[in-house]
């Protein structure tokens, strides 16, 4: 049985693991020391359930239970972004040990392994990519972007191996299946008082550095009509986005597209900029839908750019495709759902998971969302009831249960 309590505990603890903010945010970035030391504290409790441990070569933990074949995957992470909550990754995790807790104690002998992976680095705050670990370790990342992606001067590479992590080579090619709990991040199921989402699909970005070069100037004696100001046609650019997107909302698309970080390198009070940069993060789950806001953005930042006298540069970050999850995977967890008599809805996700990596590689993938209050996640405030995260952690149980059989 599935014991809130220990649920509670393992939680309580993560959440004391990392940058505590005055507002209560959670800090632990991926490949920092504080990932690091919730990694730890993970492998501690399963070392306490006689699981073997292990740390691959891109520093996922991998806790296993014995069994033959293919492996059932339990994942999720443990890292946050900058200031942001205890509920993202961590749910799914704390989930994931309660499930081996419970196989262990019912002394049910598994015909298949049960092996539950913690991910390193699954939100973009460092980087700018998203699910590292996991991309690093069913190869599905350039090898250059080691080399390429980079926190102010420290590369991928560099973070990995400060961390005391000898790199390797891609090894996971195949399971009987991967499941992820996670909180849902938006505010569908807090609405609708109902336990669980199942995830049909998972929405995926695109995604750019933007720099805008304007011309320097100060700001006390040029003139208002000849300037060439990189933060007012950043601005435009900006507002253009949010123009084009509210026009998309009301056609009753879900395309999304938000601007997070603006840098304005040389900035000064006194100053006219010549040079700013931002990042655009466009999704949505429908591919031709975000292909098309995609072309309709960039024209407009160009003609914007073009009436401004400024010049534009684009640095794509990513691209990746929108996946949908598997019908069969799906229908488990719906009817774990009806036999243990749990409110369910099926329904995407707009926010990205390490799931969508095992989905590519044709595992067949599930995700369990449990919801999260006022639908508020990436903030300090970001909150699910720990009635909910046990729920969703008996459907996970069911599920795994009903894998094993198959
Ligand atoms: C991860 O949380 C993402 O959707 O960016
Ligand atoms: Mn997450
Ligand atoms: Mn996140």
């Amino acid at each position: 049985m599935i014991n809130a309590k220990r649920i509670e505990e393992d939680l309580n603890k993560l959440a004391r693991i990392g940058r505590i903010d005055s507002n209560n945010g959670l800090t632990r970035l991926a490949y920092s020391k504080e990932e690091t030391k919730a990694h730890d504290y993970v492998k501690k409790v399963l070392k306490a359930l006689s699981l073997e441990t292990k740390v691959d070569s891109f520093g996922n933990l991998h806790g296993r239970m014995e069994g033959n074949g293919m492996p059932i995957i339990i994942g999720s992470h443990l890292d946050t972004v900058k200031n942001g909550g205890r509920y993202d990754g961590s749910a799914g995790i704390v989930s994931g040990l309660e499930v081996i807790r419970c196989i262990k104690e019912s002394k049910i002998k598994f015909k298949h392994p049960v092996e539950l992976i913690v991910f390193r680095g699954e939100e973009s705050r460092r980087f700018g990519k998203p699910s590292l670990g996991s991309r690093l370790l069913t190869g599905l990342i350039s090898k250059n972007d080691l080399d390429r992606l980079k926190d102010n001067d420290t590369t991928l590479r560099k973070a990995i191996r400060d961390c005391g992590i000898h790199l390797g080579s891609s090894t996971l090619n195949s399971a009987k299946a991967y499941l992820e709990l996670h909180i849902e991040q938006g505010d569908i199921l807090d609405k609708k008082k109902i336990q669980i989402g199942i995830v049909t699909g998972i929405a995926s970005s695109v995604r750019y550095k933007i720099t805008v070069y304007g011309r320097k100037g100060h700001s006390g004696t040029t003139p208002m009509n000849s300037r060439r100001d990189a933060v007012d046609g950043a601005s435009e650019m900006i507002l253009a986005r949010e123009k084009i997107l509210m026009a998309e909302h009301k056609k009753g698309r879900a395309t999304v597209a938000t601007v997070g970080i603006i840098n304005v390198p040389s900035g000064s009070i006194n100053v006219i900029s010549g040079k700013v940069e931002f990042y655009l993060d466009l999704r949505d789950i429908d591919i031709k839908n975000r292909d098309e806001t995609e072309k309709l953005i960039l024209k407009t930042f160009d003609r914007i750019a073009k009436k401004r006298k400024l010049q534009l540069k684009y640095g794509l970050l990513e691209r990746t495709m929108p996946v949908e999850l598997k019908r069969d995977v799906q229908g488990l967890i719906e009817n774990s759902c009806k036999k243990l008599k749990i409110k369910h809805i099926f329904m995407p996700s707009g926010a990205s998971h390490d799931a969508i990596y095992f989905s590519y590689k044709g595992i067949p993938t599930g995700m369990i969302f449990v919801p999260s209050k006022n639908g508020i996640s990436h903030a300090p405030e970001e909150f699910t009831e720990l009635k909910d995260i046990a729920t969703g952690a008996e459907v996970l149980l069911e599920t795994v249960m009903q894998l094993n059989q198959k």
